[in-house]
């Protein structure tokens, strides 16, 4: 039989997640703006699953449901466990749900809230499997106290059983080599093993660390393998989860750094698990950059910019503290410069929109300059209207376009205008009020304040 085709996952998911005081099922809390149960399904799909069960409670199905859909995970199946009677009584009905045609190979379960398992450790437990063991687990060391359940092993190092840290004596809480959760089963004998397990513990749970005695008792041959702590953290509380969130936050900075993204002091640059970023890309300090934009060659990212849902051309500079929305393109060799926030709009290749200006549902074509201060004024409090601007425009400063409205190719504002009607092709216009010049005002009015005051 060839193992490495025939993985199937079950995840466990039906947590509470209590201690996330939170309505949003716990495997739905982000990480590097990304839901935990994406993370790690995205991970998992490497491994080319033959097929996925989850064990979701029924609060969260549905959001779980949506929110993983796009992921490919072989025969995608999902199971509501209605009481949670612990981690061996998901597991149980997740095999129950698997079809015949599934119950060869190797079944990996893993935990929903344990996002950041890499794809080289499954691929390492169904290679323990392989070699005949009907069960392997995921152990890690860890040097504090903790509550983790603890690999007991004999005299020779191999592993006996896992203690739940409830019920462990003294000697056995003093084991540093820790339960992960994560663990691999021979689907031959899944069932057989996962039907042996009781309820009978402090908490009354079928716990479903108990296979690894079960199948020692039955003569089975176990294993473990280790993984480094970081790849096997939970999250259970915030402070947990603003730690996964540290730890992906700096993979991803790894990840981009390797891709030779430059990034100006990393740490405080943030970027999404999807942002796609090309060659010769600086990113200067302190730059957000959320789901879904992607970045072409040779552009540079000033500080302070934050970004979402956007592409970004070759030659481009970007801020500083530039906001680009979600629906946005910008073009190659254009420019949005500090203070620019642009929405839902084109900026055509060579366009410049340098400072302070609001441009939203907008389409400007190449070549055009907008000046300082320049609004789309695209909203009437009911709905959103569209901006034209054509070619070779040049909008003067501090000008107020207010849509449905057309700039015609060529055309040149003045500043200070009020556009309120489509302007025609390669014409002036200006549209504010005249300018009155009261000669030798100033003085006389200057004085006549003095005169007031004393
Ligand atoms: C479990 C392990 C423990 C290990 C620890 C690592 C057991 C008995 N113990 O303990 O050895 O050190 O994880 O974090 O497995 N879940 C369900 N349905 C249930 C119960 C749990 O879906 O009925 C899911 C939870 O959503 C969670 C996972 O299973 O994703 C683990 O459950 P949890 O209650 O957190 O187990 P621990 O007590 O932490
Ligand atoms: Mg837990």
């Amino acid at each position: 039989m060839d193992f490495s085709k025939m993985v199937n996952f079950v995840v466990l998911a039906a947590g509470k997640g209590t201690r996330m005081y939170s309505d949003l099922p716990k495997v739905m809390h982000h990480v590097a703006g990304t839901p935990m149960i994406n993370v790690l399904l995205n991970e998992m799909k490497l491994c080319n699953p033959h097929s996925s069960t989850l064990v979701v409670a029924q609060e969260g199905e549905q959001v779980i449901t949506e929110s993983i859909s796009n992921i490919e995970l072989g025969a995608k199946n999902f199971v509501i466990q209605k009481e949670r009677l612990g981690t061996g009584h998901a597991a149980k009905l997740a095999l129950e749900k698997c079809e015949d045609s599934e119950l060869a190979g190797v079944l990996v379960i893993l935990y929903g809230d344990t996002p950041f398992i890499r794809k080289e450790t499954v691929f390492s437990l169904q290679e323990e499997i392989k070699q005949g063991n009907v069960v392997s687990v995921v152990g890690f060391d860890v040097n504090r106290d903790n509550q983790y359940g603890r690999l007991v092993t004999d005299s020779d190092g191999r592993l006996t059983e896992i203690v739940e840290y409830s019920s462990a004596d003294e000697q056995q809480k003093n084991i540093t080599l820790c339960n992960s959760g994560i663990m691999a089963l021979d689907l031959r004998y899944a069932k057989k093993l996962l039907d042996q397990i009781d309820n009978k513990n402090i908490k009354e749970e079928y716990y479903l660390t108990d296979v690894v005695s079960v199948a020692v008792k039955e003569g089975l041959r176990v294993s473990y393998i280790r993984a480094d702590e970081s790849e096997v953290q939970g999250v259970n509380n915030k402070i947990e989860l603003a730690k996964a969130n540290d730890y992906y936050y700096a993979l991803l900075r790894k990840r981009f750094l390797e891709k030779g993204v430059t990034l100006i002091d990393p740490d405080t640059i943030y970027l999404a698990d999807d942002v796609v970023v090309g060659k010769d890309v600086i990113i200067e300090p302190n730059v957000v950059i959320l789901k879904g934009v992607v970045i072409a060659d040779n552009v540079r990212i000033k500080s302070f910019s934050y970004i979402e849902e956007a592409s970004i051309g070759d030659n481009v500079s970007i801020g500083p503290f530039a906001r680009i929305r979600p629906g946005s393109k910008i073009y190659d060799e254009a420019k949005v410069g500090n203070f620019v926030e642009v929405k839902n709009s084109v900026i055509g290749k060579n366009s410049k929109v340098s400072h302070l200006s609001y441009i939203g549902d907008a389409e400007l074509e190449e070549d055009v300059n907008i000046g300082a201060g320049t609004i789309t004024c695209n909203y009437d409090g009911y709905n959103k209207y569209k901006t034209k601007i054509e070619k070779n425009v040049f909008v003067g400063s501090n000008t107020a376009l207010v849509a449905p409205v057309k700039v015609g190719n060529g055309a040149i504002v003045g500043a200070g205008s009020a556009i309120i009607r489509d302007i025609p092709s390669n014409s002036i216009t200006i549209a504010r009020s005249e300018q009155k010049d009261i000669l030798g005002g100033a003085d006389k009015y200057r004085n006549s304040r003095r005169k007031k005051t004393t």
